[in-house]
């Protein structure tokens, strides 16, 4: 969020009168039409509207000048009526291995298909390269195997080489290797020579052609066994390159092998293994309150033998094959279990540990009985990594693997959209999962992905992926919903337009669809928005529509990440009620913070049209002058931001003042607005 004052005064000194008198022009038509005369704005509250902060009702406030006209809705608000609390979960993060959201995105490795298992038949993404002359070749080679899993390595043979005519091999990363200036990258790889190798190793971060050099060190002499070698590699000061390659050059002849070949930048807390700083920083700007994981589809697989089996996801990074995704790439696995428990702990997530169920996307399933107990007790294995003391078997892995404290548990969801399994196993599926679960962890809460008979879940997780008409019609779905039943987790969820992330357009319908989640926040306990991210280089993405967009080097919030960010950073723990008896387009909420009084009123409007809305709250003693302000407003709703154009609609906050308990508010035309008043 920023403050725009300083560009604001900037622009109207500047002489953006045109478009500050279109949009007063705009403005002031809609309170003829609304009120039968005109309304006449000071020059803040123009500049403001045409910068994106119609703050009109201060300007009448103080100035006196709009009384309500009758034909203006009126939203009232009942401040001492409460219809609901607001869930402390709601806004939350759903995530898995799509659209490269890992490997090439949020975990920072930049070697791609490091240990050569992504094609049986070639080193994808490994070329030779050669500074000045020399000769060498390179092939996969499964006679030295590290260990049981990582099984392939590259052989390089070495002909001709020396200082002056260095060779190698290159790898080129996910869409390139990006490279930042001044930044320290730590490269890792096991190593052994056929014995008739020498000299040391050199490794540079460079040019897609070699032709630039941007960091280079040399290594320590690798011997005739495997063994793991590392180094520090800073880069100089030339501006960031996002296709640059990393290669390993040797100036002597003789035979070498590679395997576990990894190059990680400065990473979220410093994490080893970890995480992408830029990328960290906008999801801990959503202030999610929980994570579901790994999936999705990414947890059932294609067939259940390339499930997310998270057994193959720890332990150190020479234990892990990686496996063939559901989404068309392989994953590395670099980001399994530990890492995704340690993304929780680092953003102050709960964890939603999705398990699988025995069901595959191909259809195949484990029907209940005998056959499936060795999935249920995989899951209850997960829990016991998850949850359990030092002291438990998988506790004790936890452990070992680098993390002695147990980490929160409060909920497991039971597969993935299993109303895709027609042959009706996962009612009984489901009933053998709870039942075990809730034998051993009687205190974890079960979810169920689809409606069952057998058991009583505690909550369902229900999707939606909506054209932005249906979204906008959706809004008021869980208003009149029964509140006997389970829970509502709606665990995914989005306005399926624009691509790669949505515009405006579906942004407000987003907006508009949560004002019914938090109304109903009594109910709908957690929502996640789903894909959550997309690497945007051509060739990467899967699905559509997606939160957030990156590429090597720059990352963006949608506007639909916008409207995230202000809606669960502002909210209060109760729902107030309220009433409205204004026209189509018009979507809100409000929530009130029980322990500091503050009121937050929501409103959507997703049509072209300013709305002129008066605002009355009883059953507070007050409200203060003073509040603030965040609007997401662009003149286009096919605005959208990009990795060209990040910040092209982004909110805007400012202080508001002259509030009272009975006001006016123009509503910019494609607009999220959240207001928050001090109220006692
Ligand atoms: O979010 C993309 C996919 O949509 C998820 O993997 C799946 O659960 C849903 O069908």
């Amino acid at each position: 969020m920023h403050f725009r004052r300083l560009s604001l005064f900037h622009r109207i000194s500047h002489g953006l009168s045109a478009s500050i008198e279109r949009r007063r022009d705009i403005l002031s038509r809609t309170f003829r039409n609304a009120a039968g005369r005109r309304v006449y704005l000071g020059l803040a509250a123009l500049a403001a509207f045409a910068l994106g902060s119609p703050a009109l009702h201060a300007e009448q406030a103080s100035q006196g000048r709009a009384a309500p006209p009758k034909s203006v809705p009126v939203l009232r608000i009942d401040a001492g009526s409460v219809t609901a609390h607001v869930s402390p979960l709601l806004y939350g993060l759903m995530t898995e291995e799509i659209n490269h959201s890992y490997d090439g995105g949020l975990y920072a490795e930049l070697v791609s298909n490091r240990v050569f298992n992504d094609d049986p038949k070639s080193p994808l993404h490994w070329s030779l390269v050669q500074r000045n002359g020399g000769s060498v070749s390179m092939s996969l080679d499964d006679t030295q195997p590290i260990n049981a899993l990582l099984t392939t390595c590259l052989r390089l043979d070495v002909n001709t080489a020396s200082e002056k005519q260095l060779v190698g091999v290159a790898n080129d990363g996910f869409w390139g290797v990006p490279i930042k200036p001044d930044t320290v990258y730590r490269v890792s790889f096991y190593a052994k020579t056929g014995g008739d190798f020498g000299g040391l190793l050199t490794v540079a971060l460079e040019s897609a052609d070699g032709s630039k050099v941007y960091g280079s060190t040399k290594m320590q002499k690798v011997g005739g066994d495997w063994r793991n070698y590392s180094t520090e590699l800073t880069t100089g000061s030339a501006p960031p390159v996002a296709n640059g390659r990393l290669a390993i050059y040797a100036a002597h002849s003789g035979t070498l092998y590679l395997d576990l070949v990894s190059c990680f930048p400065p990473t979220w807390k410093d994490r080893p293994n970890g995480n992408r700083i830029d990328l960290m920083r906008k999801l801990a700007d959503l202030h999610p309150a929980f994570l579901r994981f790994p999936g999705g589809n990414y947890l059932e697989g294609d067939t259940i033998g390339t499930r997310f089996n998270w057994k193959s996801t720890i332990h150190g990074l020479d234990q892990r094959a990686g496996h063939p995704g559901p989404w068309g790439y392989r994953s590395s696995d670099g980001l399994g279990l530990l890492e995704f428990l340690e993304w929780c702990e680092d953003l102050r997530m709960q964890p939603v540990l999705a398990v699988f169920a025995g069901y595959s996307l191909g259809h195949a399933f484990v029907p209940p009985g005998p056959g499936l107990r060795h999935f249920v007790q995989d899951a209850l294995d997960e829990i016991e990594y998850v949850t359990g003391g030092p002291d438990t078997r998988w506790g004790a892995e936890r452990a070992a693997d680098g993390h002695p404290a147990p980490f929160p548990l409060t909920y497991v969801e039971v597969g993935n959209e299993d109303n895709a399994d027609k042959s009706g196993s996962y009612d009984g599926r489901f009933a053998q999962f709870y039942d075990a679960i809730k034998a051993k962890y009687p205190g974890l809460q079960v979810i169920a992905t689809t409606r069952v008979k057998s058991r009583t879940p505690d909550v369902y997780d229900e999707h939606f992926y909506y054209s932005a008409a249906k979204m906008e019609a959706a809004t008021h779905r869980y208003d009149s919903y029964s509140r006997s039943g389970p829970k509502i987790f709606v665990g995914e969820w989005a306005t399926y337009e624009g691509a790669p992330t949505p515009d405006l357009h579906a942004a407000l319908r987003d907006a508009a669809w949560l004002t019914g989640l938090e109304r109903n926040g009594d109910l709908v306990i957690m929502a996640a928005y789903a894909p959550l991210l997309v690497n945007v280089n051509p060739g990467a993405r899967q699905w559509k529509t997606n939160l957030i967009g990156f590429d090597g080097l720059i990352s963006y919030g949608s506007p639909s990440y916008h409207a995230q960010v202000m809606f669960s950073r502002h909210h209060g723990d109760v729902v107030l009620k309220s009433s409205f008896d204004g026209a189509p387009g018009f979507f809100y909420s409000v929530t009130r913070d029980t322990r500091t009084g503050a009121i937050y009123l929501k409103a959507v409007n997703t049509t072209g049209t300013p709305r002129c809305v008066r605002v009355v709250i009883a059953g507070v003693a007050s409200v203060g002058p003073e509040g603030m302000e965040w609007l997401l407003w662009s003149a286009q709703p096919a605005d959208t931001n990009s990795v060209d154009e990040p910040a092209k609609v982004i909110p805007v906050a400012s202080k508001l003042q002259g509030m009272s308990p009975d006001f006016m508010r123009g509503f910019a035309p494609y607009s999220v607005t959240v207001l928050q008043l001090a109220s006692r």
